[in-house]
Parts: structure tokens; C-alpha cells; sequence
């Protein structure tokens, strides 16, 4: 109850929006591969990219409570959102908004979210640096490089920044990723992917400890 009280701030605004967003212009419809050619036009061109980050950083009031002022998050269960992938950013934000992604306080809060907000918000996030953890367990984390290296890192590749598609997982917060790869696991149906299905059945809980680990303390 301690974390449903403590939103009731966020929800209320998220509220607010969404009367307003009701009232303002239907956006045109863009279709997913224009957005995502516009995305990465943006993030390679410095003054687009500042200024799309700009707004996307005043989109985002509602987030920081969760995900920290610069996507760094303050709470081990939500996953930081700096220097992720903007295209992956972006597609999970729509995911939470039709359904194919479910979390009790996301899902919610990105229906109010206009299409231009959630496109600057990826700008603003993926455009943040990442800060990885320092190292607590050497055994730990060398267990974790080691099941890394054997099945993972053929999809999100050698540092664990992953690709357009692919989340990054370096610098990933530990008990997030453990309870994503939870998710997938056990096909609890809040998250499915069939990429990631199939792997997480494998992993043992002793795999999953260690490869959290590991990951949180990459840069
Ligand atoms: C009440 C806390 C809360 C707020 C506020 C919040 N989030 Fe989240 N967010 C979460 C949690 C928890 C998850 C992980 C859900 C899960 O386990 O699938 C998440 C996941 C995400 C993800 C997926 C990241 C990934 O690595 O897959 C994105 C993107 C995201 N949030 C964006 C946003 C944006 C943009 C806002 C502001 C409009 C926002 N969030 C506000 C709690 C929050
Ligand atoms: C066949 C390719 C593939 C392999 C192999 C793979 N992944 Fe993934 N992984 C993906 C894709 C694609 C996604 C994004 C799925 C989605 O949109 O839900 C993902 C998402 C994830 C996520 C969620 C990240 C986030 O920010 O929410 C975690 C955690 C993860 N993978 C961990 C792993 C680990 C650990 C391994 C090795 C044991 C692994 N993956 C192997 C393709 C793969």
C-alpha cells in the first residue's frame, strides 16, 4: 500500500492530462517505421537531438518520481531508462499503451502521453548516462559473465547494449532484471516475448542471481 499511497500525486496529474489531452488535436498518424527512421535522424543529429531531448525532459515530470530526474531510477524494481535504446524505449511505451505490456501504474500512465511526447522522451532518455553499479561479489559476477557470454550475448552483443530491438541490459538495475526474467519465465502474461521466452525457461534462479549481478556492474 506504501507504494500505491506515495503515487497518488503522479496519478492525480496523470489525470489532469489526460482531460487535457482529450481536448487537444488528434495528432497524424505516423507509421512505425517513419517514426523510427525520424528517431534515428534525431539522435544523430546534435541540435535535433538536444532540442527534442529539451522537451522530452519536460514531458517526463511524470516519470521522475519512479525513474529519477536523468532515467537513473531511486527504486531496485523499475528499470532505469538512460542510455537505453531509443527505439526500444519507444516500442515498450507503446506496448504499455495497447495492452502487449501490462504494469499497474505504467499502463495507465502512458495512454496520456500525446505520440510527440513519447517520441521526445525516448530522445531524452536514450540521450542520459547510464551509472553502473560498482562491484560487490567478484565470484558473483564472474559466474554471471560466464552464463552471459554462453547464452545471451548473441542477441544483446558483447558489452550488453543490446540493438535497435534489443534491450540494453549494462547497468540495468538487479532486482528489475531479475523479475523480468521471472516474467518471461514464468509466462505470468504481463510481459511475453518469443526472443526472450525460451532462453529465461532455462536459467535456473542461482543463473538469474548471478547474471543480474554481472550486468548492473557494466558501464
Ligand atoms: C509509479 C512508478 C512509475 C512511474 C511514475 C513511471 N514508471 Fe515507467 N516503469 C515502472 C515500472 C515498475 C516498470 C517496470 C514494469 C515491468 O516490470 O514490466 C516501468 C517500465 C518502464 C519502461 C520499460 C523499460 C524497459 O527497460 O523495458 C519504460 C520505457 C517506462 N517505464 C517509461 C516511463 C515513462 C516515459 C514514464 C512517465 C510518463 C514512466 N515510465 C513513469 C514504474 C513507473
Ligand atoms: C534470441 C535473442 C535473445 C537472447 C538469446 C536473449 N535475449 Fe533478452 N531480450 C531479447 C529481446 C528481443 C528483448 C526485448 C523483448 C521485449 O520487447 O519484451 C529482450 C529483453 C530482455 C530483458 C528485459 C530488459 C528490459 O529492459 O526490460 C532482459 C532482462 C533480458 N532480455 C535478459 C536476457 C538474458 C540475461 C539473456 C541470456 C540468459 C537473454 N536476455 C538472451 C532478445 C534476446
Amino acid at each position: 500500500m506504501k507504494r500505491i499511497s506515495s503515487l497518488l500525486p503522479v496519478l492525480a496529474a496523470a489525470c489532469l492530462i489526460s482531460v487535457s489531452a482529450l481536448a487537444a488535436k488528434p495528432e497524424p498518424a505516423a507509421s512505425q517505421a517513419e517514426v523510427e527512421a525520424r528517431l534515428m535522424r534525431v539522435m544523430a543529429d546534435s541540435r535535433a537531438r538536444d532540442s527534442a531531448a529539451a522537451a522530452g525532459k519536460r514531458a517526463a515530470f511524470l516519470c521522475v518520481h519512479c525513474h529519477g530526474e536523468q532515467g537513473v531510477s531511486p527504486l531496485d524494481y523499475v528499470p532505469n531508462l538512460a542510455s537505453q535504446n531509443p527505439v526500444y524505449l519507444l516500442a515498450q511505451i507503446d506496448k504499455f499503451g495497447d495492452g502487449r505490456r501490462n504494469d499497474e501504474f505504467m499502463s495507465g500512465l502512458v495512454k496520456v502521453l500525446k505520440p510527440e511526447d513519447r517520441f521526445n522522451m525516448a530522445v531524452f532518455y536514450a540521450s542520459q548516462p547510464v551509472i553502473p553499479r560498482p562491484s560487490k561479489d567478484k565470484r558473483l559476477e564472474s559466474d554471471g559473465a560466464r552464463h552471459y557470454a554462453r547464452a545471451c550475448v548473441g542477441c544483446h552483443g558483447a558489452q550488453a547494449r543490446g540493438t535497435k530491438e534489443v534491450a540494453r541490459l549494462a547497468g540495468q538495475q538487479p532486482v528489475y532484471v531479475k523479475n523480468a526474467l521471472n516474467g518471461y519465465r514464468q509466462a505470468t502474461g504481463l510481459r511475453a516475448d518469443p526472443r526472450m521466452t525460451g532462453v529465461a525457461k532455462r536459467l535456473s534462479p542461482a543463473e538469474i542471481n548471478a547474471l543480474a549481478a554481472y550486468l548492473s556492474t557494466l558501464p
